[in-house]
């Protein structure tokens, strides 16, 4: 049985071999990569904080999904590009726009939630450039954070697509 997969992490093409079938893709990042801006929180698909993107192929063209790493397992990702908070800015440092976005409006208080909030804006950002204040909540509704109250979060996301 081959049990091997193939991805892009990041810019980095990945084989695995013997993926073990209940790896999560956050330890994967988190233990073996020590990619450690995807946060653990609940580890249970709760509260966001692991969100990564991860985008397949269909029809010729790249599409992203927000996940929740925690609770998604790495045999699920053969032909796939997985996308974490450490790929959004530019390599010189420069934030990218939903990043700032979110420094301009406040948006972070401790900040654990704050790279899961990041990627699915981004995710947003990849899909709709004019998203509603609809689309905003639906991007966002599976992110919690418990200390700077949603408004900010939601000013940045809509500061970033106008
Ligand atoms: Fe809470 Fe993954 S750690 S949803
Ligand atoms: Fe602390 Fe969101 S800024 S949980």
């Amino acid at each position: 049985m081959n049990d091997s997969i193939r991805f892009i992490l990041n810019g980095e093409d990945i084989t695995l071999g013997d993926v073990r079938p209940t790896e999560t893709l956050l330890d994967y990042l988190r233990l073996k990569r020590r990619l450690t801006g995807t946060k653990e929180g609940c580890a249970e698909g709760d509260c966001g904080a692991c969100t990564v993107l991860v985008g397949r192929l269909i029809d010729g063209k790249l599409h992203y999904e927000s996940v929740n790493a925690c609770i998604r397992f790495m045999g699920s990702l053969n032909a796939t590009h997985v996308v974490t908070v450490e790929h959004v800015a530019a390599k010189d440092g420069t934030l990218h726009p939903v990043q700032q976005a979110m420094v301009d409006c406040h948006g972070s208080q401790c900040g654990f939630c704050t790279p899961g909030f990041i990627m699915s804006m981004y995710g947003l950002w990849l899909s709709n450039d004019k998203p509603s204040r609809a689309d905003i909540e639906k991007a966002l509704q599976g992110n919690l954070c418990r200390c700077t109250g949603y408004e900010p979060i939601v000013k940045a996301a809509e500061q970033v697509s106008h």
